[in-house]
């Protein structure tokens, strides 16, 4: 692995601050995840795992073992050009009975650059896309950005599926980058979706996508879940000293194959992502893409 010196001196700045303010740090115990709760996120995971194909594949529903896996599955609309604008697609799963939201996202050596620019900040959300959010509520605005170009079409899509299924579930899935647009697409969908709506989030690799007042907001509207691999070191940036926190119910997959609950937020088990990956050093890329539960994560 090769850092830039912008990169390191970031990370650094976020060891030190981390070890300077046990405050932040929670380490509420950690249970292992029943088989049956596993098994039950394997279909997220192969959702997240197409949304890396191109749109005309998850229009058609015909991307391979990602799209096999998870039959039941009409789509709706999809879009992005895998640059400028992470792919995506809505569709509706009838097992599931809730209309499926999956955003595309990076390898590792994309992602990181991202995360640790110094040129990068927290930022209020759109006011056009979030209207009348509190302009303390703030995410990373390379998230925000990658979000607001697909924001509107996606919306469009979700209605449609909503009403022309007539349910009231939306379930919202990425990995890595698509981690940070879900969680971010499901602020904005909660607030531009009728109230009965119920969203589920479920994000694999997801980097910290925003401050406090994000997470506070955002854990309130959904049924979140975080699930990390091993010791994969994209969900530990950006650095907490740089105002950053996460989601809660991490799930992580500790070095055993393990699943366990860790409770709260950055919690500090070493079980749970924080408390494997203390600092990049001791991160490993390769972990990234999963596999989660036996899904590598890609088209
Ligand atoms: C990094 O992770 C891969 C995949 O889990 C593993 O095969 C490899 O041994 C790990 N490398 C180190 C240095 O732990």
């Amino acid at each position: 692995m090769v850092f830039a010196a912008g990169i390191l001196v970031t990370l650094l700045a976020g060891v030190a601050h981390i070890s300077a303010s046990p405050i932040l740090e929670s380490r509420q115990s950690v249970t292992a995840v029943s088989t049956t709760v596993v098994t039950s996120y394997k279909r997220y995971t192969y959702y997240a795992s197409a949304a890396y194909c191109k749109p005309a594949a998850t229009l058609a529903w015909s991307c391979g073992a990602n799209c096999d896996a998870n039959t039941g599955f009409t789509a709706i609309a999809s879009g992005g050009d895998g640059s400028s604008t992470q792919y995506w697609y809505v569709g509706y799963d009838s097992a599931l009975q809730s209309v499926i939201v999956g955003f595309q996202g990076t390898e590792v050596s994309k992602i990181l650059p991202v995360v640790t620019d110094l040129t990068f900040a927290l930022k209020s959300l759109d006011s056009t896309l979030f209207p009348g959010l509190s302009i303390s509520i703030k995410t990373h605005d390379g998230f925000g950005d990658a979000h607001a170009k697909s924001a509107t079409a996606v919306l469009a899509a979700v209605k449609t599926g909503l009403s022309k299924y007539a349910t009231t579930k939306v379930s919202v899935v990425g990995h890595s980058l698509g981690g940070a647009i879900a969680i971010i697409s499901t602020g904005y969908l909660s607030l531009n979706l009728p109230s009965t709506t119920t969203i589920k989030t479920v994000t694999y690799g997801a980097p910290r996508v925003g401050n406090e007042a994000f997470v506070t907001w955002v854990n309130a509207l959904s049924d979140m879940t975080r699930i990390n691999n091993k010791k994969d070191i994209v969900p530990i940036v950006p650095g907490r000293s740089l105002g950053f926190t996460v989601t809660e119910n991490e799930l992580h997959i500790n070095s055993d194959n393990v699943w366990e609950s860790c409770p709260g937020a950055d919690n500090t088990d070493t079980n749970c992502i924080v408390g494997a990956v203390p600092n990049i050093f001791s991160g490993n890329t390769s972990d990234h893409m999963g596999p989660y539960d036996g899904v590598t994560i890609g088209c």
